[in-house]
This record gives structure tokens, C-alpha cells and sequence, in this order.
């Protein structure tokens, strides 16, 4: 398969997920947590599905110019391994992690501290969405939507 294929089939994943999980996660209490935020087109579409919750959004870079960013007061700038503590509270209702690189020695080293702060920052019965896979006994799998195929992006809900 081409990157490009690859590329759009991993953009179709993250939107039929995150149209998927909505209904469920809209009745939970509890903020989302975007995780990379990137250009912001994850962000963009939490931010339509979920206008009533509030969105914190966490990226190394600042990403001041760009139109999807929530304001200052939900922007997280900084390591998420180092920023995020204060967000451990098992609150959050979504935590959505789009920090994969593609290459396996330095998403091995995400993986060492990502499961463990996703299974901390939600709320009993939250929903995790990652593009790495989330190795934790906190979690369950939850179904994938269809057309969604194995492997591509992962789906979780907090024991
Ligand atoms: C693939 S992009 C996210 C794209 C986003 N979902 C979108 O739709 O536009 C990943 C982002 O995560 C940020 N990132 C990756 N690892 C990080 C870390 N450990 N701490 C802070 N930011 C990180 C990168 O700076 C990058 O902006």
C-alpha cells in the first residue's frame, strides 16, 4: 500500500472512531484530552462532535498561528510526559493520543509512559483512542467501527 494510501486510510480511521465513540462518550461526565494536537484537524472535529465539554488540547509546539487550537487556558504547551500530571485526576470522559511517529524505536519509548497516563487521566468507563497500541490491564477492548481495519488505530474503554 502506498503512504498515501496509508495516510487517508488512517484519516478515515480517526474520524469513523471518534464519529463512532461520540453518543457513548457525550453521557459520560468528564473533559477530553487531545493529546498532539497537531494541525488541529482531530481537535476541529472533537470540537464539533463535543461542543458542550471542554477540550484541552497538549502539544510540544505552541502552534500560535493556527485556527484549530483551543484557547491559551486549554493548550497545554510543552513534553506531555512532563505537562500532563496535573490531568491524572481519572476524570476525563475521552483521551484521544495522535503521537505515533512511525518509527518504532521512538514510539517504543512513547510507550513506556503513554498507556499508563491514559489509564489515569480517564474516568471508570472513559474511552481511550490512540494511534499506538495501549497495553494496560485498566483497559477493555471496545468494538471497532466497521470498516475499520485491525491494527490501524485503537479502541478502549477504562475498566
Ligand atoms: C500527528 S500530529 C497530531 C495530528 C492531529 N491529530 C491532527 O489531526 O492534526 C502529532 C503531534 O503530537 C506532538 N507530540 C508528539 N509527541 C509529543 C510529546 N511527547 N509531547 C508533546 N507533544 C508531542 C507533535 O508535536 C505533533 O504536533
Amino acid at each position: 500500500m502506498s503512504r498515501l494510501d496509508s495516510f487517508i486510510r488512517r484519516l478515515l480511521a480517526q474520524r469513523d472512531i471518534l464519529n463512532a465513540i461520540a453518543e457513548d462518550a457525550r453521557r459520560l461526565e468528564g473533559d477530553v484530552l487531545e493529546l498532539g494536537l497537531g494541525n488541529g484537524r482531530t481537535y476541529d472535529h472533537l470540537r464539533e462532535l463535543f461542543p458542550e465539554k471542554r477540550i484541552i488540547a497538549f502539544d510540544r509546539d505552541e502552534r500560535r498561528d493556527q485556527i484549530s487550537r483551543p484557547d491559551d487556558r486549554d493548550m497545554v504547551v510543552g513534553e506531555i510526559q512532563e505537562t500532563i500530571a496535573p490531568y491524572l485526576t481519572g476524570a476525563a470522559a475521552v483521551v484521544h493520543a495522535d503521537i505515533g511517529t512511525g518509527n518504532p524505536d521512538r514510539d517504543a519509548v512513547t510507550l513506556t509512559w503513554l498507556p499508563e497516563i491514559m489509564a489515569r487521566a480517564l474516568t471508570k468507563g472513559g474511552i481511550a483512542i490512540s494511534g499506538l497500541p495501549l497495553d494496560h490491564d485498566a483497559f477493555a477492548s471496545f468494538p471497532q467501527p466497521a470498516g475499520v481495519s485491525d491494527g490501524r488505530y485503537f479502541l478502549y474503554r477504562r475498566r
